[in-house]
């Protein structure tokens, strides 16, 4: 557990060493910032507010802990304890009085700053004076500290901060750890994937070099009907996706891995659902792009076309779903009309060639990032085409 929260501090000018007040980005939160020269090498970073008062009683002070921090430059936003808020601007808050703010630095007292009531209410409101440009904003706020923080002297600090970097330093550890095993989890999953896809290819030459009949794909095996799901899936995941869309749409004819059809079933039916991975760095999955040559040949004049498409925002942001874009083209080229364009709003990724006038070409799922959102989109989109698609 760590009790001290890491500084998220960032680059900024040289300068004096130097503290302040400034308002904080909504009401409720005081900004404190700070900028100080380069040669310092700060291990623990501490600030105490204190309130004075000649009418009111004035709350304990608080403090706030922060390690280890070794940047130039911050802007904080902190949050007050809910005795602080009241004393300051609650209905019954102090008419006169001052609040100290008291900054240690590796253990000493660096400065300490006294400011009138109105000057922190007025910073406390949002409307106060700003932090100085060269000030970066830190991340997030930073809560008042645990008792056991708050009760540590100072002299302690820098030795707790030392356990708090182990425990940092491990953590990270442990986390590059769970990285590279997760890679080579999915480096051999790809090796068995593109294994199999050439084994499969491999089997009607061989069929052929022993006699067997020659099959002829580009005959139908699947009688005309009115939808259909076709898909392809490397290691399971889009699978599991056209099996839940099916159950969401109910009325569906045929639910099919693109194995086990010929090319000229994907023209059999009026409402083709098309489902694919991206692989391989923005490219179509394996058995896709096995097909895509035939595909190119057939035509779906008259029919309509919807796809979902399945990827990885954070590990490929910048080929985000990209393989459903070179599916699709020979559906559209081949006089399919586009249904169940999907917003992007809630994706997190960098690029992308699946959009079109701002929508997602189709349903985009993301299994390793946002499963827990998988079944609310499935839902969804299949609401959605049921309407396009008239289903
Ligand atoms: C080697 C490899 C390359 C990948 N490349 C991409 C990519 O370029 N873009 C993307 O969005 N996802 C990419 N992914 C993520 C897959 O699309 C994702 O894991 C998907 O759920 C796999 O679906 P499947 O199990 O149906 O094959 C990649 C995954 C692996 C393992």
């Amino acid at each position: 557990m760590a009790l001290l929260k890491k500084l998220n501090l960032m680059r900024s000018n040289e300068g004096p060493a130097q503290f302040g007040i400034s308002k904080g980005d909504e009401p409720g939160h005081l900004g404190i910032w700070g900028v100080w020269k380069s040669s310092e090498n700060l291990e623990v970073f501490r600030i105490v507010l204190q309130a004075q008062s000649q009418d009111r009683k004035a709350p304990g002070q608080v403090s706030y802990t922060l390690a280890p921090a070794k940047e130039k430059s911050f802007v904080q936003f902190i949050e007050t304890t809910q005795e602080m808020k009241q004393f300051l601007v609650g209905s019954d808050r102090a008419r006169t009085g001052e609040v100290s703010i008291q900054i240690w630095l590796n253990n000493q007292r660096v400065q300490a700053l006294v400011y009138s009531l109105p000057e922190v209410i007025q910073c406390l409101r949002g409307k106060g004076s700003k932090a100085p440009q060269q000030a970066e904003v830190g991340s997030g706020y930073l809560s008042v500290d645990s008792k056991e923080i708050a009760s540590m002297a100072h002299s302690e600090l820098k030795s707790y901060s030392e356990k708090v970097k182990a425990e940092i330093a491990e953590k990270l550890r442990k986390a590059e750890e769970e990285r590279i095993r997760l890679e080579e989890e999915k480096k051999a999953a790809l090796a068995k994937a593109q294994a199999e896809a050439a084994a499969k290819a491999a089997k009607p030459a061989a069929q052929a070099a022993i006699g067997g009949a020659p099959v002829d794909r580009s005959k139908p095996t699947l009688a005309p009907a009115k939808t259909a799901i076709f898909f392809g899936s490397s290691t399971g995941n889009t699978a599991n996706v056209a099996e839940l869309l099916k159950k969401e749409l109910g009325s569906v004819d045929y639910l099919k891995n693109i194995t086990d059809i010929h090319p000229a079933d994907l023209a059999v039916v009026e409402n083709i659902i098309i489902g694919i991975p991206t692989w391989h760095i923005g490219e179509l999955q394996d058995d896709w792009a096995a097909m895509l040559p035939e595909v190119k040949a057939l035509s779906f004049a008259g029919k309509k076309v919807a796809l979902f498409g399945l990827g990885d925002g954070k590990g490929y942001a910048d080929t985000y779903v990209d393989g459903m874009a070179e599916l699709l083209e020979p559906f559209e080229k081949g006089g399919a009309k586009l249904c169940g364009q999907w917003p992007t709003v809630g994706y997190e990724f960098n690029k992308s060639k699946a959009i079109r006038d701002g929508k997602f070409l189709g349903l985009v799922i993301d299994v390793e990032n946002q499963d827990n959102l998988t079944d609310k989109r499935v839902k969804s989109w299949a609401a959605l085409i049921q309407k396009e698609m008239g289903l």
